[in-house]
């Protein structure tokens, strides 16, 4: 093409795209440009503004490291990343939230009921739950990948001081899909602002770095979509401004003191009540065919 115009800049950048073989990728790239350009012409986007960008995605690139992803930081602060999981979500079905950073492969698999209260400093708490499918039926195949921060508010994986896989592990739910976790209750913890997507994005716009206290969790099970979820804790401050949109209302329980002294001996909790939080995760029949795009 050489006559590109601003009438056809759009149609021909999308079509020279139409060499990619995969249907799905040529599909994503092609409709990525479409709506890029009519960004771009909405905002009457500038030389100014668009160096800009690519300088601020330039420093994201610059702090980013096997570690840390500030690419991945900057999907959950714009919602993209909640976005994604609330599309992939199924009626009926327990809603997904943000996988985070801090989830790493291979966890400790444990007994159920499992304990990770350790040497941890903290409240003792109990999630006591069920995996069931949509029908309420249990799921006794499921699968439960289980992570959270300590007392402090970090993540084992970005604290020195905390033993490895700290307060994490795998666990097989029981015959009638049930698993019982003991661990300290999550806390609250700020999103990293040492880098450009809270310096230059979410600090300006007078946003609040806290995440509220969650645990995370993936549930998986034979013939059902793998869940990728977090539990919140009702008396959490920071529930209506997750920095990163993560909080949905069946996602939030509470925390309610218990009296059941068998459950306390089982766990080394002092006294004969605890805090328990019940938890129904259910997941959905994975789907026959992909959903339309
Ligand atoms: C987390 O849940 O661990 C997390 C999610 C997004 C940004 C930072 C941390
Ligand atoms: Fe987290």
């Amino acid at each position: 093409m050489r006559n590109v115009q601003l009438n056809n800049l759009t149609q021909v950048a999308g079509d020279s795209f139409g060499g990619l073989d995969n249907e799905r990728l040529r599909l994503l790239v092609q409709q990525l440009v479409v709506v890029l350009h009519g960004y771009a012409k909405d905002v009457r986007l500038t030389h100014e503004e668009w160096r800009g960008a690519l300088a601020f995605l330039h420093r994201c690139a610059d702090i980013s490291s096997d570690e840390r992803s500030e690419f991945s930081l900057l999907s959950d602060v714009l919602g993209l990343s909640s976005l994604v999981d609330l599309m992939a979500g199924r009626e009926g079905a327990t809603p997904g939230s943000v996988l985070g950073p801090f989830h790493t492969v291979g966890s400790p698999w444990l007994d159920n009921p499992a304990n990770l209260i350790g040497a941890n400093a903290g409240t003792p708490v109990v999630y006591q739950g069920t995996v069931c499918d949509l029908e309420g039926q249990p799921l006794p195949l499921a699968t439960l990948d289980y992570w959270q921060n300590a007392a402090n508010g970090l993540y084992w994986q970005v604290d020195p001081q905390q033993p490895r896989d700290n307060l994490r592990c795998q666990l097989k739910v029981d015959a009638h899909g049930g698993f019982e976790i003991a661990t300290i209750r999550p806390v609250p913890y700020e999103i990293p602002t040492d880098g450009p997507v809270w310096n230059d994005l979410v600090q300006p716009a007078k946003r609040s770095s806290w995440r509220a206290a969650h645990a995370h969790v993936i549930v998986s099970a034979p013939a059902h979509s793998t869940l990728v979820t977090e539990l919140f804790d009702a008396e959490d401050p920071y529930l209506d401004n997750d920095a990163v949109f993560g909080v949905r209302l069946p996602l939030i329980g509470q925390f309610s003191r218990t009296r059941d002294p068998a459950l306390c001996q089982r766990h080394g909790i002092e006294g004969d009540t605890c805090l328990l939080m019940k938890v129904d995760l259910r997941l959905a029949p994975l789907p026959d065919h992909p959903a339309p795009v």
